[in-house]
């Protein structure tokens, strides 16, 4: 079976705790588990935000601030691994380790983040050398890699097919403060370099998308390749 790496973004899986995908995200996962391997690395959303921003308020500095968000992760990955059920690994994987130990059960594996100055794309990157995934898949808030952020300059454009030497000259100059929002953070972007195994970046606010981007090949997003070359299929 081919193995996946979802690196899926807290801003999707639960822009707020109230307003979360968890239900929807389960359903879909434990559909196309039947057909892959999947490792689910989750993010901190609105919640790890809120966290550290009151942790700044009261004077924290960021590693700890970090330690929070990553508490959060655990908590939203617990969350989704619970309405996974039987489909999935019932215990969050605190490391690399514990998560590829976990794989031979057959069950997906739900992990959040491990440890200070990076965030759960890194994870994930990292996830995905270790258990020698065919792809890694973010999930984000934005439809792709553009040329510079779309939210705040008019002139970026999405590139569909980039190389890892592309990707890290476009996040290269993003900042590492806790809770910071790039597409993709530079640790994430430098072991997708170091690994070779492509990243495809997508819209998740519609979970329907990773399934059709999966078991079809169909998506709108954007592609980093080793080479920047398209691959004749996506699995
Ligand atoms: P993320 O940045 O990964 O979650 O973790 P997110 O922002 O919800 O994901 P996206 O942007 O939607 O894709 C939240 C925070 O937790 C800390 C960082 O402060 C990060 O900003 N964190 C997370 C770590 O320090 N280490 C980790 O391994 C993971």
């Amino acid at each position: 079976m081919k193995k996946v790496v979802l690196s899926l973004g807290g801003s999707i899986l639960f822009p707020t705790l109230e307003e979360n995908r968890v239900s929807a995200y389960a359903g879909v996962l434990s559909r196309i588990s039947r057909q892959m391997r999947l490792f689910v690395v989750v993010g901190g959303g609105g919640e790890a935000r809120r966290y550290i921003s009151a942790a700044r308020e009261i004077g924290l500095d960021d590693a700890l601030s970090d330690e929070i968000g990553i508490l959060v992760t655990r908590m939203n990955a617990t969350l989704l691994a619970g309405a996974l059920g039987d489909a999935a690994v019932p215990a969050v994987a605190e490391n690399q380790t514990d998560a590829y130990a976990a794989a031979g059960t057959g069950k997906i594996v739900v992990m959040g983040g491990i440890t200070p100055a990076q965030t759960t794309d890194a994870v994930a990157a990292v996830l995905a050398e270790r258990v020698g995934a065919d792809l890694m898949v973010n999930l984000t808030s934005v439809d792709g890699i553009y040329t510079a952020d779309p939210k705040t300059d008019p002139a970026a454009r999405r590139l569909d097919l980039l190389s890892a030497d592309r990707l890290l000259e476009i996040v290269g100059s993003a900042s590492l403060s806790a809770g910071s929002n790039t597409v993709i953070d530079i640790v994430a972007a430098k072991v997708t370099k170091r690994s070779g195994i492509p990243l495809l970046v997508i819209d998740g606010r519609n979970p329907e998308h990773l399934e059709e981007a999966l078991l079809a090949g169909r998506y709108s997003g954007s592609l980093v390749t080793d080479t920047g070359q398209k691959p004749a299929r996506l699995l």
